[in-house]
């Protein structure tokens, strides 16, 4: 499968796909492109060490939010994905772009969805004192972190957490699931039935 990876950040989950892919020869998926919603961060310069195409697409550089959506749906659609990896994308995808990716686009989210979604899900969770909390990856549709649930991993909130911390320790268990579950749906295919999603075993 083709993989357009959107990031806003670090890119440690675009790291972790692009290790895995060099890994392992029947991983059955290729990243052709990496998009951002801004420059200057080190997921555009992992991707520029792995001599990928890059793009950034700017809210600030169009006048409406269609526009943004409009174009970024454009910029992935010239690497011609099979799907695309929202891996720390901060941004909201909207009516344009999923009127082309909606059932082709995957998201992880560092919490146990429908638990504390939107931008601040690992505070929210230490806020909210919950004793375990974790990661989701899931297909993107309309609503905020709404999408049919793929796969998900625990993790142990500990008395003395910070913010930082337990979104370090969230990261390696979804880290690991991104690229588990990318890898199912590249070489296997799926289907999305409802709020289900069948991958052949
Ligand atoms: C990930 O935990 C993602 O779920 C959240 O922000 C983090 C991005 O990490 N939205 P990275 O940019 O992949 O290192």
């Amino acid at each position: 499968a083709r993989l357009v990876v959107l990031v806003s950040g670090s890119g440690t989950n675009l790291q972790a796909l692009l290790d895995a892919i060099a890994a392992d020869p029947d991983y059955g998926a290729t990243i052709v492109a990496v998009g951002a919603d801004r420059d200057g961060i080190a997921g555009l310069d992992r991707a520029e060490r792995a001599g990928l195409p890059t793009f950034v697409v700017k809210v600030k550089d169009y006048d409406s939010r269609a526009a943004w959506d409009l174009a970024l749906a454009e910029a992935v659609a010239a690497h011609a994905p099979d799907l695309v990896i929202s891996a720390g994308f901060m941004k909201i995808l909207g009516t344009e772009f999923l009127a082309r990716y909606a059932g082709r686009t995957v998201n992880t989210h560092p919490a146990l969805l429908p638990s504390f979604p939107g931008t601040h899900g690992v505070r929210d969770a230490l806020a909210y004192g919950a004793k375990v909390t974790g990661c989701t990856v899931h297909f993107v549709d309309d609503g905020v972190d709404t999408g049919p649930v793929i796969a998900q991993g625990v993790v142990e909130v500990r008395p003395d957490d910070t913010e930082e911390a337990l979104h370090e320790r969230i990261k390696e268990v979804e880290r690991r699931l991104l690229v588990d579950v990318v890898g199912r749906l590249s070489r296997d295919g799926y289907r999305i039935e409802g709020r289900k999603v069948l991958i052949p075993a």
